[in-house]
């Protein structure tokens, strides 16, 4: 999510820390900071930060110049807090600073024992507590930096990637990794620490990539990796033969397909400090609702947001059961919508700018509605003009065809579902107890979908040259049909239409031929035997049916001529895996074709317009 660059060596560390943030920059940010040593005032570690982009933090140097030869530099993309001078990092604490990439998932019980010990904090940030318990490792006798820095991290739960320097300590940079990329770059007299080899690249390609659970202490002399219980780690360097324009996208070709890559790590980033696995129940940070005055919930949406509202509908139904309504923002207002003080709106947004999406939130308000904004991006428009808001903290989405919004918002549904199920008493705290656990399983079940690309690889090249394409599915599934087909158009530019399968015999029939590939969702559900008779309609006229089933289905390969298989789950998630075979097929089709994928023609990333 953010951008996180060191640098320690004999060279001012301010320009090479601004070059290095300008290369993160296509990530999307809304604050930067740098913290440099200042070896002629002290030594004494001096911060410049600010809200804005990195022109901002030049200006603000401009006036506050940050020399030294050790620093490092940080771009924010808010997660908690908003964006805000004081939440921009490097956060401070005493002598320590410190950047941060991830989310700290115990951070309040943290904050909350912190201030008890007298730590006065300056930000609403999960990172500032960090930069407390670093200096009070310190102060409680912690003999240098790295074994501060060692026992502070026994203490934090979460995904992160840590750098912290101490200004008693002005040749050190301690650097720790959770979850959140991490690399450091090799130099002759100097080294660097960084989110992603990009901020690095142009000074160096000597590069070791920081594992789960290690850290790093930096000098100007070298590197020492350690796991979390000091035991040295001995690691190769790498030289990294990518291109500048290749590292940016993680060594994939497209950034469609490093996020399609990345979902299952978003998904648990959605995840964390929501799972309260001891009670049973879902943690809503920002979201604080009168449960029992909800008659109605009503979702409104637009594209692949208002697929994941579809499936919404039936995850609250179910759960919670509430009554639910699924609108097109774009469409909301144009019936005069009947709303009052008991209708919940639920605002689904990726971006948070959706000016439909914005209109729809508007005329709701005006009827007495209380809205929810379910965004992946903090302090947006959405979530400011609405009550209570969700995030879904999938990090930046660059590909213009949305893949992890679209399961981080799921997933996010997921648990407000939840949430509202164990209010409205509908859901037992026993399936409850089972929804958590899958939900917290996803990410490994996801992995294993999203490394079988070379089958889809393989399909994409077989049926890529159709004019044309159908989706089915049933329930649930319906929507995810809906899904696969704006993907497909949307990046590959074929027609492709998503049904519900049980619509085609009223139409959809006639167009069946040896031509059409069919795509069938078919897990594992009650409404399996249906779908399978639709498999053999789509056959008894020589269509080519590709069904996503379960793993363990031995049966469908009988009645398809092509099977993907995803893992098996709660019926309420089921979409958030299989909609995955239906990206990277959409991804493959549209590479062998040949097309821009990260940003097809005429589409836009934030519509702002109505
Ligand atoms: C499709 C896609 C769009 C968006 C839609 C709403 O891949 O990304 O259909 O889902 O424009 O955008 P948000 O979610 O930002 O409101």
């Amino acid at each position: 999510m953010c951008g996180i660059i060191g640098y320690i060596g004999a060279r001012q560390a301010t320009p090479i820390l601004i070059g290095g943030l300008r290369k993160l920059e296509y990530r999307g940010y809304d604050s930067a900071g740098v913290s440099v040593f200042d070896p002629s005032g002290g030594p004494m570690s001096r911060v410049v930060r600010c809200r804005g982009k990195l022109s901002a933090l030049e200006e603000k140097l401009q006036k506050e110049p940050a020399p030294g030869t050790v620093g490092m530099g940080h771009t924010r993309w808010a997660t908690h807090g908003r964006p805000s001078d004081e939440n921009s990092h490097p956060h401070k604490a005493g002598p320590i600073s410190v950047i941060h990439n991830g989310i700290i998932e115990n951070h309040l019980a943290l904050r909350a024992e912190l201030a008890a010990a007298g730590a006065k904090f300056s930000s609403e940030t999960d990172t500032e507590i960090f930069a407390h318990l670093v200096e009070h490792a310190l102060l409680a006798g912690a003999p240098d930096l790295t074994v501060a820095v060692r026992r502070s991290l026994a203490k934090v739960r979460g995904s992160f990637a840590f750098v912290v320097m101490s200004d008693k300590e002005p040749g050190t940079l301690v650097a720790a990794k959770n979850s959140s990329p991490l690399v450091v770059g090799l130099g002759d007299g100097e080294n660097y620490v960084a989110s992603d080899v990009t901020a690095i690249l142009s000074e160096t390609r000597r590069v070791i990539f920081i594992d789960e659970g290690e850290m790093v202490t930096v000098t100007r002399s070298g590197v020492q990796i350690t796991d979390f219980d000091g035991k040295p780690h001995v690691r190769e360097a790498k030289t990294i033969t990518w291109s500048a324009v290749q590292a940016e996208k993680g060594g994939f070709k497209h950034y469609m397909l490093k996020e399609i890559h990345e979902q299952p790590r978003a998904v648990a980033d959605t995840l964390v400090g929501r799972v309260n696995l001891e009670s049973d129940d879902v943690v809503l940070d920002g979201v604080d609702l009168d449960v029992a005055k909800i008659k109605r919930i009503i979702f409104i949406a637009c594209g692949t947001s208002y697929h994941a509202s579809m499936v919404g509908e039936f995850m609250v139904e179910s759960l919670a059961r509430i009554p639910v309504e699924v609108d097109l923002a774009s469409e909301f207002r144009y019936r005069d919508p009947i709303l009052g003080p008991g209708d919940l709106v639920v605002a689904v947004s990726q971006s948070g700018e959706t000016l439909d999406t914005m209109e729809a939130i508007r005329e709701a308000k005006k009827k007495g509605a209380q809205v929810l904004a379910i965004s992946n991006v903090v302090e947006s428009s959405i979530p400011r003009l609405s009550d209570h808001a969700f995030y879904t903290h999938a990090g930046p989405e660059i590909g213009v065809a949305s893949t992890k919004a679209f399961t981080t918002q799921l997933v996010g549904i997921a648990l407000l579902a939840i949430y509202l199920g164990r209010r409205t008493q509908k859901l037992s705290k026993e399936r409850a107890r089972q929804l958590l656990a899958e939900l917290v399983q996803l990410p490994v079940k996801m992995r294993d979908v999203v490394e079988s690309g070379a089958q889809l690889q393989a399909l994409a090249r077989r049926y890529g040259h159709a004019h044309g394409f159908l989706f089915l599915g049933r329930g649930s599934q319906y929507p995810i049909a809906l899904e696969g087909a704006l993907k497909l158009k949307e990046i590959s530019y074929i027609h492709a239409e998503g049904y519900a399968a049980g619509e085609m015999k009223h139409g959809p029939i006639a167009l069946i031929d040896e031509h059409l590939p069919v795509i069938v969702l078919a897990p594992r559900g009650p409404h399996y035997e249906k779908v399978v008779s639709n498999l053999a309609e789509v056959r008894a006229r020589q269509g080519k049916v590709l069904a996503v089933a379960t793993k363990g289905d031995n049966e469908i390969g009988g009645h398809a001529d092509d099977v993907i298989l995803v893992p098996d789950t709660a019926l309420e998630l089921q979409p958030i895996l299989t909609v995955l075979p239906l990206q990277m097929l959409s991804y493959y089709v549209a590479d062998f074709k040949g097309t821009d994928i990260d940003q097809p023609r005429n589409l836009a990333k934030s519509v702002t317009v109505e």
